[in-house]
C-alpha cells in the first residue's frame, strides 16, 4: 500500500476539527465525519455483507459514518451490489454493521439513496426500466457488468407514484432505525431521484411536482417531512448538491433553487444539512449557511483538509466530511492528530471487487510491524 508523505499535514492546523459537537440526537466527539461511498460490495439481494460489517467497524473513530447511497425500494437501485432497507433481511444484515460500529465506539446513518433514472436494467436484480420525473434518459453513460453502456430511457412516475415514493423513503427509515441505525441521511445530491425533481431538465412535468420552484422541491421537502414524523427529525439528515452536473444535471437556477429549499427545510428542525460542494461557490454557501439554523456538514470535493478545516472557523460548516480520506485511512483520525503520512486511495478499488482495497487498508499500528 503507498503512502504519501506529500499529505502530511500540520496537526496544530487541524486543531478545530477535534472539538465535541451536537447533531441533532447525537453527540459527536469531535468534528470529522465520513462521507457517503457507495463501494458495490454488498449481496445480490441488497443484504449487507460481512465485509461491510468489517469495514464501517475499522471507521468507527470517526466522528460519524454516513453510509453508501442505500436503495429504500426495488426501483431505487441503479448500481449493481448496492444494499437495500426495504426487506427484513436487509434490516438483519444492517444489524450487524450497526452492531459492529456501535461496539467500536463509532455512529452511522444510512444514506438513502432512490438513483431514479441513473440506473440500468441489467444492474438490478428485476430488470425492470428505471422510474424518474420524467422520460429523459441521463447523456451519461453507466457501469454494468457487460462494461461501460448508454443509460435506457426511463418511464416517469404518476403523480401518485410519486407520492408513493415519500412513502418509500418513510418506510425505509423505519427500516433503518429497526436495524440499530442511528439516523438517516437523505440523498438529494449528486444527480439522483430527488434533484433529478430540483433540475431544469430532468423535470419536465406539468404536475405539482414540476416547473416552478417552488414544485420542483416539493417531493425534497415532503421526503423530509414524512422521514422527520416516522423516526424523529433529530435522526434525519439531508445532503444536497447545488449547482452539481454530476450524472447530466442542469440547473440554471440554483442559487434561487437551493434558497428555497433549505428555507423550505428549515423548519422541520432536521439533524444536519450536508452540503456536497466543490471550492468555487462561496457565496452561494454563505447563504444556505444564514438560511440554515441546525448543524452543517459541508464536504468540499477534491479540496485540501487544511482549507476544509478552515470553514469550520470561518463559521461556514459546524462538521467537515472527507470521502476518500477516510476510505483509506481506517485510522484517519489518529494519523491526523499525530501528523502520520497517509495511504492514498486505490481508484481501481472503489467499486466492486472483494476485501482488497476494501479492508485492507494499514493502520499506523499495522503498518509498523510490516
Ligand atoms: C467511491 C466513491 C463512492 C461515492 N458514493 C457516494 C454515495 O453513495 N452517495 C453520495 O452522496 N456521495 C458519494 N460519493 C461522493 C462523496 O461522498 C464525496 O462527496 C466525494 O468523494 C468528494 O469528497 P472527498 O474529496 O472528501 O472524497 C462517492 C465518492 C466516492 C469516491
Amino acid at each position: 500500500m503507498t503512502t504519501n508523505d506529500d499529505q502530511n499535514l500540520d496537526p496544530a492546523a487541524l486543531s478545530p476539527l477535534w472539538q465535541p459537537t451536537v447533531v441533532g440526537d447525537l453527540q459527536l466527539p469531535h468534528r470529522l465525519a465520513m462521507a457517503p461511498m457507495t463501494r458495490d460490495r454488498s449481496h445480490e439481494s441488497g443484504v449487507p455483507s460481512d465485509m461491510n460489517a468489517r469495514y464501517y467497524a475499522q471507521r468507527a473513530s470517526m466522528a460519524l459514518i454516513i453510509t453508501e447511497g442505500t436503495q429504500p425500494s426495488a426501483d431505487g437501485q441503479g448500481y449493481l451490489l448496492t444494499p437495500g432497507i426495504y426487506h427484513d433481511d436487509h434490516i438483519d444484515g444492517w444489524r450487524a454493521v450497526t452492531d459492529a460500529v456501535h461496539e467500536a465506539g463509532g455512529r452511522i446513518v444510512i444514506q438513502l439513496m432512490h438513483v431514479g433514472r441513473v440506473s440500468h436494467p441489467q444492474n438490478t436484480p428485476h430488470g425492470r426500466q428505471a422510474v424518474a420525473p420524467s422520460s429523459v434518459a441521463p447523456a451519461s453513460p453507466m457501469f454494468t457488468a457487460a462494461g461501460m453502456q448508454p443509460i435506457p430511457e426511463p418511464r416517469d412516475l404518476s403523480t401518485d407514484e410519486v407520492r408513493g415514493v415519500v412513502e418509500e423513503f418513510r418506510l425505509a427509515a423505519r427500516a433503518a432505525i429497526a436495524a440499530g441505525a442511528d439516523g438517516v441521511e437523505i440523498h438529494s445530491a449528486n444527480g439522483y431521484l430527488l434533484q433529478q425533481f430540483l433540475s431544469n431538465n430532468a423535470n419536465q412535468r406539468t404536475d405539482e411536482y414540476g416547473g416552478s420552484i417552488a414544485n420542483r422541491i416539493r417531493l425534497s421537502v415532503e421526503v423530509a417531512a414524512a422521514v422527520a414524523d416516522e423516526i424523529g427529525a433529530g435522526r434525519t439528515g439531508i445532503r444536497v448538491s447545488p449547482g452539481s452536473p454530476l450524472n447530466d444535471i442542469v440547473e440554471h437556477d440554483s442559487d434561487e433553487l437551493y434558497s428555497a429549499l433549505v428555507s423550505a427545510l428549515a423548519p422541520l428542525n432536521l439533524a444536519y444539512l450536508h452540503i456536497a460542494s466543490g471550492g468555487g461557490d462561496a457565496p452561494l454557501l454563505r447563504k444556505l449557511r444564514s438560511l440554515w439554523p441546525n448543524t452543517l456538514l459541508l464536504n468540499r470535493g477534491g479540496v485540501d483538509l487544511e482549507t476544509r478545516v478552515r470553514d469550520i472557523e470561518d463559521g461556514l460548516a459546524d462538521v467537515v466530511t472527507v470521502g476518500s480520506l477516510a476510505l483509506a485511512n481506517p485510522d484517519l483520525v489518529e494519523r491526523l492528530k499525530s501528523g502520520a503520512s497517509l495511504n492514498d486511495p486505490d481508484q481501481r478499488t472503489f467499486y466492486g471487487g472483494d476485501e482488497r482495497g476494501y479492508l485492507d487498508y494499514p493502520t499506523l499500528e499495522l503498518a509498523a510491524v510490516e
